[in-house]
């Protein structure tokens, strides 16, 4: 049977190809995008996304997913340290959610190294640039299997 993933980004994420390229890297959202769906094509996956930089927008989207796709591959962006609305979605909507990072936030600001989101998602890819959002992708699709 064929799922339908939701990849969802949150704030800044927009930007990116531009944005501080040597923490980011010089890919566009829409260049990681275009690769991404044939590569859930070949897993006979559907994608659908969304990016927004309002927190209530991605909240209403989760909401929206319910019922509606099995998993979500999620980059929260900043709210992943800090929004406790995000993370009671998450707990809320029970989705299947892999949290997904370019950078590995760990080697980073002291900040970055909470995620007030990852304990109620299945788990978390960080640190390999782009691929991390193939490879959040591949492990949520066998996580489904
Ligand atoms: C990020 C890491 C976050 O700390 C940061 O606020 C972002 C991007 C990443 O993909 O590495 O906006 O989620």
């Amino acid at each position: 049977m064929g799922r339908t993933i939701l990849v969802l980004n949150g704030p800044n994420l927009n930007l990116l190809g531009t944005r501080e390229p040597e923490v980011y890297g010089n890919d566009t959202l829409a260049d990681i995008l275009a690769e991404l769906g044939p590569f859930a094509a070949e897993r006979g996956a559907e994608l659908v996304d969304f990016q927004s930089n309002v927190e209530g927008e991605l909240i209403n989207r989760l909401h929206q997913a319910r019922g509606n796709v099995d998993g979500v591959v999620f980059n929260p962006g900043a709210f992943t340290h800090y929004s406790i609305a995000l993370r009671d979605a998450i707990a809320g909507t029970e989705l299947p959610v892999v949290e997904t990072h370019l950078s590995n936030t760990h080697a980073r600001e002291e900040f970055r190294h909470t995620s007030v989101l990852a304990p109620v998602c299945v788990g978390v890819v960080m640190g390999f640039g782009r691929h991390s959002y193939f490879a959040a992708l591949e492990a949520l699709l066998r996580h489904l299997e």
